[in-house]
C-alpha cells in the first residue's frame, strides 16, 4: 500500500523475517549523508585516493577487448586467475599455504558470511562473537535464526577467559555453539587487535571445544604501525574459515570477496553460492584480476595506509583535545574505526537526533550488539573525511555531549532517555545501511 506504513504481508513472512525491524536510526542516517553533516558514521574507504582514470581505462579495456568472457556467466567458484591472485594477496598477510582450489570467490565478504551461515547454522544454534561486532554479520546470523552470544574484549581484543566462559555457559544452557565469528585484526567496530599470544590461546580453546572459527579479515592490510599479527588461518589450517574482501583495499563497489575453506567444505560452499547467485560477477572478477596484475596495488595499499594513519591521528588528537571528561576511546593501529565509551549516563542512541541537528553523525553502539546493549558507546570512522572535517565533527559532537551532560546535571538521567524504548529481539534493529557498515 503506497503512502502508508501498514504492511499487509505481515502474516505471510517466513519466521526468519520476524525479528527484522527498521529503526528510527536508519531514518536519521538518510539525513546524515547530506553534505553539511560531518559523517563519522560511514565504513567507506576513501575511493578518491584511487587512480580513477587508470581504473576507468582498465575497465573500458575489459569490456572492449575481453567482453566475450567478462560480460558472460562464469563458474560458481570464481575464475582460476582471480583465485591464484587471491592466494598471492593472502601470502602477503602471512597465509602462505593456501591453494587456489580451496578459495571460493564471493560477492563481497558479506556473501562469504552468508554462505558460512547457511552451511553451518540451524535455527537456534549459537554463534559466539566479539561484543561489539560487525553489524552485517549480526544481520546474517539473525537471518539464519541463530543466537549470538557476545564475548568481551579489551585493548588486546577478545579475552580468552571470557571465550571459555561463553562456551561453558552455552553448554550449560543446553545449546550448541557452531562457530566463533571473530575479526581479530583492526576490529570493526572496536578498532582493537587480538595479540599474537591470545591468537594461539583462542585457537587452542576453540580446538578443545570443537568450535569452528570464522576469521573475518577485511582490514588486516591496513596497518599503520608495522605489520599486523599473523592471521589465525596462518597459524592453524583445520577448522578455520578465512574470509576477506577487496572492499577496503581496492573498491567496495565491485563487490568481490572470498573464503578460504578447508578442502572438504569448499565444494559445499560452491553449491551454496550457485544456489544463491549462480556465480560471482565475471566482470567484477576480471576487474580485480586486472587490477592485481597490471596496476601497482601494493603501492595503493601503502597510499591508503598513509592517508588513514594521518586521519586516525587527526581523530585521536581531536578526541584528546575536545571530548568531555570521562570519555574514553580505543587507539587503533590500523583499520577504519575508533570505539568511544561515553561518560556515565550519556546514551548514544538517544543523542543521535541532537547530533544530527548539530550536523554530525556517528553509529550508536547498539547497532553492534545483538542484545540491545551499547548505548554507552559509539563508533567513529576516520577513513572517509579529511583531517580538518574530522576535527570539526568531533567539535560538534563534544558540544552535543556537553549539552546532554548539562541537561543530565539539571534534570537527571530521565531527561535523556530514548522515547521509544522497546525490547529488542535478536535482530540488529539499529543496523545502519550498507555504506555505514
Ligand atoms: C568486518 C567486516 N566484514 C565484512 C564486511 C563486508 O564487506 P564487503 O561485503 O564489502 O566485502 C565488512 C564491511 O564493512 C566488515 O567490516
Amino acid at each position: 500500500m503506497t503512502g502508508t506504513t501498514q504492511d499487509d504481508y505481515t502474516d505471510r513472512y517466513a519466521r526468519r523475517v520476524r525479528g527484522m525491524t527498521t529503526s528510527e536510526i536508519r531514518a536519521l542516517f538518510s539525513v546524515a549523508s547530506r553534505p553539511e553533516v560531518v559523517s563519522l558514521a560511514g565504513g567507506s574507504p576513501y575511493i578518491a585516493a584511487l587512480p580513477l582514470d587508470a581504473v576507468g581505462e582498465m575497465l573500458g579495456e575489459l569490456a572492449a577487448q575481453h567482453g566475450a568472457t567478462s560480460l558472460q556467466y562464469g563458474i560458481g567458484q570464481g575464475t582460476i586467475d582471480l583465485r591464484e591472485r587471491i592466494c598471492e594477496v593472502m601470502a602477503l598477510s602471512g597465509i602462505t599455504n593456501a591453494s587456489p582450489d580451496d578459495v571460493v570467490v564471493t560477492v563481497g565478504g558479506q556473501q562469504a558470511l552468508d554462505l558460512l551461515a547457511r552451511l553451518f547454522l540451524d535455527p537456534g544454534d549459537v554463534v559466539l562473537a566479539e561484543g561489539p561486532t560487525y553489524v552485517g554479520a549480526l544481520g546474517v546470523f539473525q537471518a539464519a535464526q541463530a543466537q549470538v552470544r557476545h564475548v568481551a574484549m579489551d585493548a588486546e581484543g577478545l579475552i580468552p577467559a571470557a571465550l571459555e566462559e561463553a562456551i561453558e555457559a552455552t553448554v550449560r544452557a543446553g545449546r550448541k555453539a557452531k562457530f566463533l565469528y571473530t575479526i581479530p585484526t583492526f576490529q570493526n567496530p572496536a578498532g582493537v587487535t587480538l595479540s599474537g599470544e591470545r591468537r594461539e590461546q583462542v585457537l587452542d580453546i576453540c580446538e578443545r571445544a570443537g568450535l569452528l572459527v570464522v576469521e573475518d579479515d577485511p582490514y588486516g592490510m591496513l596497518a599503520f604501525e608495522g605489520e599486523a599479527p599473523l592471521p589465525l588461518r596462518a597459524r592453524r589450517r583445520d577448522g578455520v574459515f578465512y574470509v576477506s574482501t577487496f572492499s577496503k583495499t581496492f573498491a567496495p563497489g565491485l563487490r568481490v570477496g572470498w573464503i578460504l575453506a578447508p578442502h572438504a567444505v569448499r565444494e559445499k560452499l560452491v553449491m551454496m553460492s550457485e544456489a544463491n547467485v549462480l556465480c560471482p560477477s565475471a566482470f567484477a572478477q576480471g576487474a580485480v584480476t586486472r587490477y592485481l596484475s597490471t596496476m601497482p596495488w601494493r603501492e595503493q595499499i601503502k597510499v591508503y595506509r598513509e592517508i588513514y594513519r594521518e586521519r586516525r591521528d587527526a581523530l585521536l588528537g581531536a578526541l584528546e583535545d575536545l571530548m568531555p571528561a570521562g570519555t574514553t576511546w580505543t587507539r587503533p593501529t590500523g583499520g577504519l574505526f575508533v570505539w568511544v565509551t561515553l561518560p556515565e549516563g550519556l546514551d548514544s542512541k538517544a543523542m543521535m537526533p541532537r547530533a544530527i541537528a548539530a550536523r554530525v553523525a556517528y553509529v550508536p553502539g547498539t547497532g553492534f550488539y545483538a542484545d540491545g546493549t551499547g548505548r554507552g558507546n559509539m563508533r567513529l570512522n576516520f577513513s572517509f573525511s579529511a583531517p580538518d572535517r574530522l576535527r570539526e565533527g568531533v567539535r560538534r559532537l563534544s558540544g552535543v555531549m556537553e549539552q546532554d551532560l548539562a541537561m543530565r546535571a539539571v534534570f537527571g538521567g530521565a531527561a535523556l532517555q530514548h522515547t521509544h524504548q522497546r525490547r529488542r529481539g535478536p535482530a540488529a534493529a539499529d543496523a545502519p545501511g550498507p555504506d555505514l557498515a
